[in-house]
Parts: structure tokens; sequence; C-alpha cells
């Protein structure tokens, strides 16, 4: 479990961007009138994208914005680690699994790795581009070891193509997302083994349904002959 706390560090003021608040009040709308609360984490979402993180007065402006007392905005925050609650990086946040699947399969080398390229972590980067902490599983398990950097996962890394990663990040770039090997999702190296046959999956494999009523497509009607 994880202390989170706000940041020391706090603007004085925070504001929407036209896009976001415009944004917000799509969310806003989507739930019945008295219940605009329910879109506190999709705008905690949006305040962070605008922002790179959420802080302080962007709780507080959210919580007017909902019409919600600021304590509920701040437990939201708190309790959910998708929320940074200090300055990132400008080019890139990046979360390193280091959950025991990712941790047998070398995350503990790229955390490694992280702490020399970028230092300590949960601290921005001497040169302001980089962030990076270490997260419990992210799901892509069968693809360890993995990061999720920005908005996208990165898989079947080595240190090497981590470092070619971070270097993209750092010239402004977004590389392509997934494994690093070119597995294809979370299929065997080297390939599928199984469901390899395309028939699987252009419907001509299909067996008509029997024994269901109505299944079988109806015969048209006999017109009834003129008087
Ligand atoms: Fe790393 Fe699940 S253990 S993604």
């Amino acid at each position: 479990m994880s202390v989170r706390r706000l940041s020391p560090n706090q603007p004085d003021s925070f504001a929407f961007s036209a896009e976001t608040l415009e944004k917000a009040k799509w969310w806003i709308s989507k739930y019945p009138p008295g219940r605009q609360q329910s879109a506190v984490i999709p705008i905690l979402w949006l305040v962070q994208k605008q922002e790179g993180w959420v802080s302080e007065p962007a709780l507080r402006a959210v919580a007017e914005l909902l019409g919600m007392p600021v304590i509920r905005v701040f437990e939201v925050a708190t309790f959910y680690t998708m929320f940074m609650l200090e300055p990132v990086g400008t080019h890139a946040l990046v979360q390193v699994c280091g959950t025991t699947p990712c941790a047998l399969r070398g995350a503990n080398e790229l955390m490694a790795h992280c702490k020399k390229r970028i230092g300590p972590k949960d601290h921005v980067s001497a040169d302001g581009k980089f962030y990076w902490q270490e997260v419990e599983c992210l799901g892509a398990c069968s693809n360890a070891p993995m990061a999720a950097i920005n908005d996208y996962y990165y898989e079947d890394l080595t240190v090497e193509s981590f470092d070619k990663l971070l270097d993209e990040f750092a010239a402004g770039r977004t590389p392509p997302p997934g494994s690093a090997i070119g597995r294809q999702g979370s299929a065997p190296e080297g390939g599928p083994l199984t469901l390899q046959d395309p028939k699987l999956y252009d419907g001509s494999a299909a067996k008509p349904i029997k024994n269901i009523p109505n299944a079988e497509p109806k015969a048209k009607a006999k017109k009834e002959p003129a008087a």
C-alpha cells in the first residue's frame, strides 16, 4: 500500500482550459440532475491530461464544478494511483511494473536502469523530462516485463529495448506501443501455436444451428391465388 499525499509544492491557482471544460460538461451531462458528482473520476482524468498531474487548486476547482465537498474529491484523487499528486516529467511518465511475473522476467533490471538514467523513483529527472515510479501489476503479465509510459503499454522489454524507448520519448516522440520483440498480443514467442485455421475467423467453419426454434429462416408465405 502506498501513502498518497498532496505535494507540498502547489501552484497558486488552476483554471480549466476551454477544451477541458467542454469535455467536463459533456461528462456531467451523462448523469441525471443532482448526480453530477458521478463524473468526478473522468473530470479528474481530464485535469491530469491538461496539467500532467492534479494539484490542490485543481481538486478544489473540480469540487466547485461538481457542487460536491472538497474532501470527497481529495478522497478520490488520493485513493486511485492513476492520479498523480505531484508534477511529473514533461516528456514521459514511466510506470514500471514490479509485481512477481514482471520481477521474475527482469523488472528489477529495468528499475535499476531507471535509477541510473532518470534518477530516484517518484521524482522528476534533473532535465525535467522524466518521472518514473514502480507500480503494481498492470494486467499484462504474459508480456512481462513491461512498463506503461504515458498512455501506452510497452512489453517484453529488455534494458536495451527500454533504453531505446526512453531515447524516443526524450526526443519528443511516442514510439509504437506493444511488444518489443514483435509478439502478436500475448501469443507465444515465435507466433501462435493453436487456433491458426483462418476458417475459425471468417465464419466458414460455423455449423448451422439445429433444434433451436426460429433459428432457420422462414419459408416465404405463398401468395394466395387471385380469385
Ligand atoms: Fe507485471 Fe502483471 S505482473 S503486468
